[in-house]
């Protein structure tokens, strides 16, 4: 086996794909840890995997980054601002390109095609840079992370007995990020998966309804979902001291797109490639309220 690189491997989806890769029995000789900051690599450097620097506003560090890469899983980079981010994405492809990498994994966004929420415009325009260097792909193409529901402040949320949002019917096709992960190890350390496009979201889309009610039953006490306006779940989130900026994205992007049927999407993609690693509703959030 060559080797295999992961980028952005100090981050949550980077970081849990390379324990996975190492949990498959890839040895750890044979993954590079690509990290934009080597000085918060110390826990990958524990676990024996090679760290190089490789930084998408610096091209010149990626070329050396990706020499004598096998296949690389190309993580998508968080900045906010699309326009920058696609330039990134293009020097990334540019230099796997040069480094003639074998393989590129992109971690993209589920149903770019039917999403409208612009930050799918990176994701085709990187899908389309990496189609045009002939390199064989594996599209991730990822759901929305379960974990914007299921998190630290779940228990507050079933303590009060209320989740308030203003998308009264949309269903979510939400995946757990660590599921996303054991996706992408899984097609590192697999064969057969060139020039797949894989919809990796839940294979049955939920409503808020349906969430509340899993909730409810975990926490063993009524939990309902209120849908109110767009401007009172707003008044609703900040006032529960999410900032204001936060509140405004989820209310006027995030709900308004579940409603538009954006988020309702579904593939067995992600259960197929996974199986019995796959995360229920349940399991996360029997997981989180126990926590
Ligand atoms: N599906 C979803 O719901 C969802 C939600 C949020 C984001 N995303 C996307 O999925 C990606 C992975 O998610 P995540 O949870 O792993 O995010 P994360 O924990 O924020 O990790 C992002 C990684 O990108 C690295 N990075 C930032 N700027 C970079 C640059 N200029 N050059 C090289 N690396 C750079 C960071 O390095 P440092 O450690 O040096 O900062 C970090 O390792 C995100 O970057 C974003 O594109 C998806």
């Amino acid at each position: 086996m060559g080797k295999m690189a992961i980028t952005g491997a100090t981050g949550q989806l980077g970081g849990l794909t390379i324990r996975h890769l190492l949990s498959k029995g890839v040895a750890a000789g044979n993954i590079v840890g690509i990290v934009r900051s080597p000085e918060n690599a110390g826990a990958l450097r524990e676990l024996g995997i090679e760290i190089r620097t490789g930084d998408y506003d610096r091209p010149e560090t990626l070329a050396e980054a990706f020499a004598g890469i096998e296949k690389l899983l190309f993580v998508s980079g968080p900045s906010m601002d699309n326009t920058l981010r696609i330039r990134q994405h293009a020097s990334v492809v540019e230099a796997a390109r040069n480094a003639k990498v074998g393989h590129i994994a992109y971690s993209g966004i589920a149903f770019a095609e039917k999403m409208k929420l612009g930050l799918e415009n990176v994701h085709l325009a990187t899908e389309y840079m990496i189609r045009t260097t002939g390199i064989p792909f594996t599209f991730l193409r990822n759901g929305f992370y379960l974990e914007i529901l299921v998190n630290e402040g779940l228990k507050g949320i079933a303590a009060s007995g209320e989740i308030v949002t203003s998308a009264p019917n949309g269903k979510m096709n939400y995946a757990t990020r660590n599921d996303l992960a054991l996706a992408a190890a899984t097609v590192l350390a697999g064969d057969g998966f060139e020039n797949r496009v894989l919809e990796l979201t839940a294979p049955e889309p939920f409503t808020y309804d349906e969430f509340a009610a899993v909730v409810s039953d975990v926490a063993g006490k009524p939990v309902k979902h209120r849908a109110v306006s767009p401007e009172e779940a707003v008044r609703s989130m900040t006032g529960a001291g999410v900032p204001e900026g936060m509140a405004g994205f989820m209310v006027h992007v995030v709900y308004k797109a579940i409603e538009d049927g954006q988020f309702g999407h579904a593939s067995r993609d992600l259960k197929q490639l996974i199986g019995d690693g796959y995360t229920t509703i349940r399991q996360a959030v029997t997981e989180a309220l126990n926590a």
